[in-house]
């Protein structure tokens, strides 16, 4: 377990069209930045509806399955890549709850947003999912390998 835990992952970090619209770009990242992750790859683009579709593939049949497609595709998202040991998790735990009136304070679900549908940002739910939809959202050449000066002191 603890073998598996130290781990270095990747985990793919989205910025909903909510966030871009209500200028939270850069807090968000300024979040997994300060945490100490490894930014690999991050763009702004328009997502096409297959690719909302594929990526939320899991969820097809739900009943909010296609305002969630509406929503993913309504304007340009920021994608990124993030590396580092357990990036996942704790990814998911700086992001907050799903709902974000449950998400505790503190995180960006929890400071920055109020809607279920409108949550403002997504992250990778395992290892598997961050490293199927890193490779579904970024082509090959647009992430990049990198040693930041700092890294002695926070990997
Ligand atoms: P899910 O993968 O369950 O949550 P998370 O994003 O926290 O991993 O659901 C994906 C997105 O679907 C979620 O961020 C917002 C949307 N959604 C709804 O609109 N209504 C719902 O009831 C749920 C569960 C999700």
């Amino acid at each position: 377990l603890v073998a598996a835990m130290e781990e270095v992952e990747e985990t793919y970090i989205m910025v909903k069209p909510d966030g871009v619209q209500r200028g939270l770009v850069g807090e968000i990242i300024s979040r997994f930045e300060k945490k100490g992750f490894l930014l690999k790859g991050l763009k702004l683009f328009q997502c096409p509806k297959e690719l909302a579709e594929e990526h939320y593939k899991d969820l097809k049949g739900k009943s909010f399955y296609p305002k969630l497609i509406d929503y993913i595709t309504s304007g340009p998202v920021v994608s990124m890549a993030w590396e580092g040991v357990g990036v996942v998790a704790s990814a998911r735990k700086l992001i907050g709850a799903t709902n974000p009136l449950q998400a505790e304070p503190g995180t960006i679900r929890g400071d920055l947003a109020v809607q279920t549908g409108r949550n403002v940002v997504h992250g990778s739910d395992s290892p598997e999912n961050g490293k199927r939809e890193v490779a579904l959202w970024f082509k090959e050449g647009e992430l990049c390998e990198w040693i930041p000066a700092q890294a002695p002191w926070l990997r």
